[in-house]
C-alpha cells in the first residue's frame, strides 16, 4: 500500500522561517535568559530613570533626525504612534497573549507579520535611545513612551504614562499565534464566528484586513470584523471609534508601487541586514517610494497635528472605490478638490481618501452615531481618544498600584483619584 504523505503543519517560527539563524547553541547552560544577569531588577532600575531626558531625546529624534529613513511631513510622530499601537493592539483578552507589556514586537513572529512592515525601521530609529539608557529603560516602555510622546507633541492632551513594562529576551514560540500555513490567510472563522482565543482575523495582522473582509471592499462587512477584533482587544464601540478616528488623524499609508519589489521580512533577510527587512527595490525604496501596507493615502489636512478632519471628510464626502498604485482597493472622495498635503513634495496635493475599514465608521449605524457625536463635539472626541489610548497601552500592566513614574495619571479609568496629574512635556 502506498504511504500517504502528511504535510507537517507550519506552527512554529522555525517552520515559517527555516533560514532563521539559530542561536540556541549560544544559550547552552546559560543560568538565565536575561542578558542583564540573574540579579537584574527592572522595576528597581526604571525608578532611577530620568524620564524627562528620555522625552527630550525622543522629541529631538522625531523632529530633527530624518536622513536615514526620511520622515513623512518632517515628523516621525505618526510612525511611532503606529509602532506603539501595533505593539499594544495585538493583545487578546482570551489568553492575554500579545500586547505591549513585554516588548515582544521586536521578535519573530510579530516583527515579521506583514501588518508590521516598516516597524523594523521605527525600532531601529529608537535604538540609540535604548542604548543610551540601557538597563534603566526597557524596549517595551520605550516603544509605548515614544508613541505617547508623539501624540502629545502632535497636539493630543494625553492622560499620562506609566513606566514598568519588563522586556522578554526571547520570542514567544508558542503555536497559538494561529493554525495557518501562509501569511494573510484566515483559518480561524469569520466575524462573530472567529475562533477563540484569536482577535486578529488573519495570520500576520494585528486586527482586520484594511481592504475589507478577505479583500472584499465592503465597509458594512468590515465593521462586523472590526467589532469582533476590537472587542477581543477589550474595546467597546466608543473606544473603537475613538481609537481609529484618533489614530488616523495622523500620518499616511504607503503603497508607492506593486509589492513585487518587496524583499523578505527581517528574519528571512540576509544576516548583514541585522534585523532590518522588507527592502523595497523600487526607485529609492523610501520617502515617496515606500511600501508598507500597499495603500497610498493620507487622511487629514494636518497629518502631524491632531484635528477633526478625518471625521469631517468621512461624513462630508461620498466615496468612490479606486485602487492604490500597488493595486489595493481604497476609496477616494467624489468631486473633492485636491487639498491633502503630500508627505514629501510641498507643491503636490491629493484628494481625501479612506480605507474600507475607515468607511466602516460611517456605514455601520452604531459606529456612525458615535463618530457623528465626536465630530460635533471635538473636545469629547479628544478626551475619548486620550482615555482609550491610555487603556490600550496600559491595560496589560496590572492594577494602577503597578504604575511607575511621575507622569502616572491623577485619575484611574474607573475615576479613582491617585495623585496630581502632570503633562509629559
Ligand atoms: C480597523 C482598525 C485599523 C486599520 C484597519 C488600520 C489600518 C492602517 C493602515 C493600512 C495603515 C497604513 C500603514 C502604512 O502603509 O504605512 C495605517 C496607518 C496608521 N495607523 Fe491605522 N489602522 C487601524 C487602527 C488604528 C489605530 C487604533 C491607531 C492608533 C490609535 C492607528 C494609527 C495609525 C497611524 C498613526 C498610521 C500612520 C502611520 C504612518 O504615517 O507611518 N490605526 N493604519
Amino acid at each position: 500500500m502506498k504511504e500517504k504523505s502528511i504535510k507537517p503543519r507550519k506552527r512554529w517560527i522555525t517552520d515559517w522561517w527555516p533560514s532563521r539563524l539559530n542561536l540556541r547553541i549560544l544559550r547552552q547552560n546559560c543560568p538565565t535568559q536575561n542578558p542583564y544577569g540573574e540579579d537584574y531588577d527592572y522595576i528597581k532600575e526604571v525608578k532611577t530613570l530620568d524620564i524627562d531626558a528620555v522625552i527630550r531625546d525622543v522629541k529631538e529624534l522625531m523632529r530633527n533626525s530624518q536622513d536615514w529613513w526620511p520622515a513623512d511631513f518632517g515628523h516621525y510622530g505618526p510612525l511611532f504612534v503606529r509602532l506603539a499601537w501595533h505593539s499594544a493592539g495585538s493583545y487578546r483578552i482570551y489568553d492575554g497573549r500579545g500586547g505591549a507589556r513585554d516588548g515582544s514586537i521586536r521578535f519573530p513572529p510579530r516583527i515579521n507579520w506583514p501588518d508590521n512592515i516598516g516597524l523594523d525601521k521605527a525600532i531601529r530609529l529608537l535604538w540609540p535611545i535604548k542604548k543610551k539608557y540601557g538597563r534603566k529603560l526597557s524596549w517595551a516602555d520605550l516603544i509605548i513612551l515614544s508613541g505617547t510622546i508623539a501624540l502629545e507633541d502632535m497636539g493630543v492632551k494625553i492622560l499620562g504614562f506609566s513606566l514598568g513594562r519588563e522586556d522578554i529576551f526571547e520570542p514567544d514560540e508558542s503555536p497559538d499565534w494561529g493554525p495557518e500555513e501562509e501569511m494573510l490567510t484566515a483559518k480561524r472563522g469569520e466575524k462573530e464566528n472567529l475562533e477563540k482565543p484569536f482577535a486578529a482575523t488573519e495570520m500576520g495582522l494585528i486586527y482586520v484586513n484594511p481592504e475589507g473582509p478577505g479583500g472584499n471592499p465592503d465597509p458594512a462587512e468590515s465593521a462586523k470584523e472590526i467589532r469582533v477584533a476590537f472587542a477581543r482587544m477589550g474595546m467597546n464601540d466608543e473606544e473603537t471609534v475613538a481609537l481609529i478616528a484618533g489614530g488616523h488623524a495622523f500620518g499616511k499609508c504607503h503603497g508607492a508601487e506593486s509589492d513585487k519589489y518587496l524583499g523578505p521580512d527581517p528574519t528571512n533577510s540576509p544576516i548583514e541586514k541585522m534585523g532590518l527587512g522588507w527592502d523595497f527595490k523600487h526607485k529609492s525604496g523610501k520617502g515617496p517610494d515606500t511600501f508598507t501596507s500597499g495603500f497610498e493615502l493620507t487622511w487629514s489636512l494636518t497629518p502631524t497635528r491632531f484635528a477633526i478632519y478625518y471625521l469631517k471628510f468621512l461624513f462630508d464626502y461620498e466615496w468612490e472605490l479606486t485602487k492604490s498604485p500597488a493595486g489595493k482597493y481604497q476609496w477616494v472622495a467624489k468631486n473633492a478638490p485636491e487639498i491633502i498635503p503630500d508627505a514629501h513634495d510641498p507643491y503636490k496635493k491629493h484628494k481625501p481618501m479612506m480605507l474600507t475599514a475607515d468607511l466602516a465608521l460611517r456605514f455601520d449605524p452604531k459606529y456612525a452615531e458615535i463618530a457623528k457625536r465626536f465630530l460635533e463635539n471635538p473636545e469629547e472626541f479628544e478626551k475619548a481618544f486620550a482615555k482609550a489610548w491610555f487603556k490600550l497601552t496600559h491595560r496589560d500592566m496590572g492594577p494602577p498600584t503597578c504604575y511607575i513614574g511621575k507622569y502616572v495619571p491623577r485619575e484611574t479609568l474607573s475615576g479613582r483619584i491617585l495623585s496630581p496629574r502632570r503633562t509629559l512635556m
